[in-house]
This record gives structure tokens, C-alpha cells and sequence, in this order.
């Protein structure tokens, strides 16, 4: 992304805009190994290289990222009150704008996409898309064929009729039964209000896949990664982008 050198380093979180025009004129900024002195000097921050006060920078301003969300943490990009999934990222991801995919509830685990991507961001939660989302959830009591059916025929719920969905029993059991479920929407509780409508509470619920992406075994529950290119690109095609 071209970008005025000032406003890069903003963007990175660096400094302030009049600190950082301070810190350009006074000769402590080089792009490309070059010392800049004029802060209206643009710049291109996905290739070009980046050093402050003789530190190199990494300056990509547009990032994609998996995390692994563990319970007790809110999903937004900010909170005044209370820890986000946020923090568990570098300072870096907040200045540049990278905003969680949609949201889990505060004791969901799992898969959790960040992004940059506003436009990308906006698809892939649109109720036209039916993005498939697949969590895995343990619940009161034993799971059976009745339960299946009721997912995939659609159940009525006081607000809206969810969309039909796809349940496979994992285990069952009277002391309770681990299901995967799949989802094409994504409203507000939805998992829990579905197995609530069918008389099951939820004790642990965990996304395992958003669309095209699937948690990793290596990705520890707290842990954080970048989207792989192939990964970035499934997602772009999931988006419908070009
Ligand atoms: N459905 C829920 O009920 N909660 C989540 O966090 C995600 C889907």
C-alpha cells in the first residue's frame, strides 16, 4: 500500500503523527536503507524496508491472522473494561486495524480469523454467503437421531428459523454426548440457542473450522499465527473476491 512516511509509522503504532514527523526530519528514519527527511515522502509499505532509530521495522500495515481463542476473552478489537483476543496478539495488529471475523462468545474456544481486510471481512460474515462454520460442542444428556433431525430439517427458535444445519454425534452417552455441527450462519448464540431448542445445554463449545480454513493441531489454544498465502487466498475465494 502506498503511503506517506509519516502516516506509516502512525499506522504502525511508532509514535504520534508530529512525533513521528520529528523523528523524520531529524534524520533517525531510512526506507530502503535510504535516510528520508521529508515525512510527506511516500512509501510502499508491504515491500518496502523500514528502519527507525537504526531498528529494522517490520512495515506490512495489512496482516492476516488465525488465532486460537481461548475461553475469557471478549471478541472485539477493543474494550475499555475487559481483555480481547486482541491482546493476545502484537500491539502492532490493533494500530494497523485488523479486526476479528465475526465473534465467538466469551467461553467459546477455537478458530478466530483476523484481519485487515474490511471489504473481505464484511463478505465473509454476509448473511448471503452461508459460510460454512463447524464447532464441536458438549452437551447435557445423550445426543441421538432425533436431535439429527431436528438440525436438518431447521429449527424454529424465538426469533428466526435457523437455517438447516449438520449434526454428527462424536459420542453420546446419559452423563453427556460430544457433537460437530455445521453452520451456515452465524447469529448471536446460535449453537447454544440450537441445542437448547432441542432440551441440550452446552458445557464446552469450540470452532474447529471457519469455511475453507481448519484449526491446526500445532496451534495451541492462546497461540496466534499468520494466514499462510495459500490460506489468505482460500479465504479471498470463500469471499467471492477477485
Ligand atoms: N454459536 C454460539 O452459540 N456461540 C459461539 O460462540 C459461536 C456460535
Amino acid at each position: 500500500m502506498r503511503m506517506r512516511a509519516d502516516r506509516w509509522l502512525t499506522t504502525l503504532g511508532v509514535c504520534s503523527r508530529s512525533e513521528t514527523k520529528r523523528l523524520i526530519r531529524s534524520g533517525l528514519v531510512q526506507v530502503n536503507g535510504r535516510t528520508i527527511r521529508d515525512p510527506g515522502e511516500s512509501a510502499e509499505t508491504e515491500t518496502d524496508s523500514l528502519r527507525v532509530r537504526g531498528e529494522e521495522l517490520d512495515g506490512r500495515t495489512v496482516r492476516h491472522a488465525m488465532l486460537h481463542k481461548p475461553a475469557g476473552l471478549l471478541t472485539a478489537a477493543r474494550d475499555s473494561r475487559q481483555p480481547t483476543v486482541m491482546d493476545l496478539l502484537p500491539p502492532v495488529y490493533g494500530s494497523i486495524g485488523c479486526m476479528p471475523v465475526g465473534r465467538l462468545d466469551r467461553d467459546t474456544t477455537g478458530l478466530l480469523i483476523l484481519t485487515c481486510d474490511g471489504e473481505m471481512n464484511h463478505r465473509l460474515l454476509s448473511p448471503g454467503r452461508h459460510v460454512d462454520k463447524v464447532y464441536e460442542a458438549e452437551v447435557d444428556g445423550r445426543l441421538t437421531e432425533r436431535e439429527i433431525e431436528a438440525f436438518a430439517a431447521g429449527l424454529e427458535l424465538s426469533d428466526f428459523t435457523a437455517l438447516p444445519a449438520k449434526l454428527e454425534i462424536l459420542r453420546a452417552g446419559e452423563e453427556g454426548s460430544l457433537g460437530r455441527v455445521t453452520v451456515s450462519e452465524g447469529k448471536f448464540h446460535q449453537v447454544k440457542r440450537m441445542f437448547s431448542a432441542v432440551g441440550h445445554g452446552v458445557r464446552t463449545l469450540r470452532r474447529i473450522r471457519f469455511g475453507p480454513l481448519t484449526l491446526p493441531e500445532d496451534l495451541p489454544e492462546g497461540a496466534w499465527r499468520e494466514l499462510k498465502p495459500e490460506e489468505l487466498q482460500a479465504l479471498r475465494d470463500a469471499a467471492g473476491m477477485e
